[in-house]
């Protein structure tokens, strides 16, 4: 019986050595201690021993029951420490290693254009205003001298609200409700930036389309005064080389009025397919501003001149950057804008 319980030992001894999870000693726990195990069950042939070997085996089995019982402990404690090392070691973070660079999103074309020509206005000391983008037909109209059924409503044709509540076609509206706050005050040196709309839609026009007005109002404004700005405009957008010229056009509200070109971006003024074999480029109307636009909003057309301008920022992006199709702006296609 002495040397069955040895050997009981030895073979738990070693299974307890070779085991490598604590779920494995608890098994042999199960397997040796355990009310059925190897050790208990031998116990039970106790009985059957001679009455003066009983001690004998008794405090031997005990022994044994100890000494398993403290391999178990110790085991299964060495293991759980491993476990965590090994948990800790996987989790252990490495601030060597380079960061993971989240995803940046950049600016819109457009207002990266924008604040570009703000920052130029702002440089010539220009202040910046807003207006309304769902104007009333006085505004945008009446009081910029196009009377009702008047023939250059067509070329702004727009979104009507109401008879006399629409979306504004372009910001000039600004003009007369800023003169409406200053006059009979000068100067004044204002731009406005903003959304505008028209029934409008093909490769170069939207029908929703950002413009640029900008306007200066004092005692002896003159068309120098609207070529120096607009040339030092032109130069600091599109680079020293630029040059600029006026066309005579029409605008009801300026009088005389102009639009605007440059020598071309893409070939320098030889003539190319992006500026139709011209060499020049439109790129804004402007004019001085008419008497009557001036006395409607309160100011003595006798005392004070001004001059005015508008632009499209879709143009002034398109021709700064190269771009052929208006609508690029808008898809929100992301390989597209991340290209600004
Ligand atoms: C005007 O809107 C005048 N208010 C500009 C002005 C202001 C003249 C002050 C005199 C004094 P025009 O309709 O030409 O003018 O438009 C100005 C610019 O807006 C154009 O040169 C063009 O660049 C841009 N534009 C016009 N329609 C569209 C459109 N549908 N989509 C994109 N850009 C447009």
């Amino acid at each position: 019986m002495q040397e069955k319980l040895l050997e009981i030992a030895n073979e738990a001894e070693r299974a307890i050595e070779r085991a490598d999870t604590v779920e494995a000693v608890e098994e042999l726990r199960i397997r040796y201690l355990g009310k059925k195990g190897v050790l208990t069950q031998l116990l039970r042939g106790m009985g059957a021993l001679p009455a003066a070997e009983r001690p004998l085996v008794g405090k031997l089995a005990n022994e044994v029951k100890v000494r398993l019982e403290s391999l178990l402990a110790d085991r299964a404690s060495t293991l759980k420490k491993h476990a965590k090392a090994r948990k800790l070691a996987a989790e252990r973070i490495d601030v060597t290693l380079p960061g993971l660079r989240p995803f940046l999103g950049s600016l819109h074309p457009l207002t990266v254009v924008r604040t570009e020509i703000e920052e130029i206005f702002l440089g010539l000391g220009f202040q910046i205003v807003e207006g309304p983008e769902v104007e009333l037909d006085y505004y945008n109209f009446e009081a910029l001298n196009f009377p009702k059924d008047h023939p250059a409503r067509d070329m702004q044709d727009t979104f009507f609200v109401s008879d006399e509540v629409l979306l504004r076609t372009h910001t000039s509206p600004v003009q007369v409700r800023t003169f409406e706050k200053t006059a009979p005050a000068v100067p004044v040196k204002i731009i406005a930036p903003g959304k505008v709309y028209r029934e409008d839609d093909d490769a170069t026009h939207s029908p929703m389309f950002h413009q640029v007005e900008g306007f200066a109002v004092d005692t002896h404004i003159t068309l120098a005064d609207l070529k120096g700005v607009l040339n030092s405009f032109v130069r600091e957008m599109y680079g020293e080389k630029t040059r600029m010229r006026f066309r005579p056009s029409f605008f009801p509200f300026t009088e005389p009025s102009a639009e605007v070109d440059i020598s071309c971006v893409i070939c320098g003024g030889r003539g190319c397919r992006v500026c139709a074999h011209t060499g020049w480029l439109e790129i804004l109307g402007a004019g001085m501003i008419h008497p009557r636009v001036l006395e409607v909003s309160g100011y003595d057309s006798e005392k004070v001149s001004g001059f005015a301008f508008g632009m499209g920022i879709e143009r002034i992006a398109m021709l700064k950057y190269g771009v052929d199709n208006i609508r690029l702006f808008f898809d929100n296609d992301i390989r597209f804008l991340a290209q600004f």
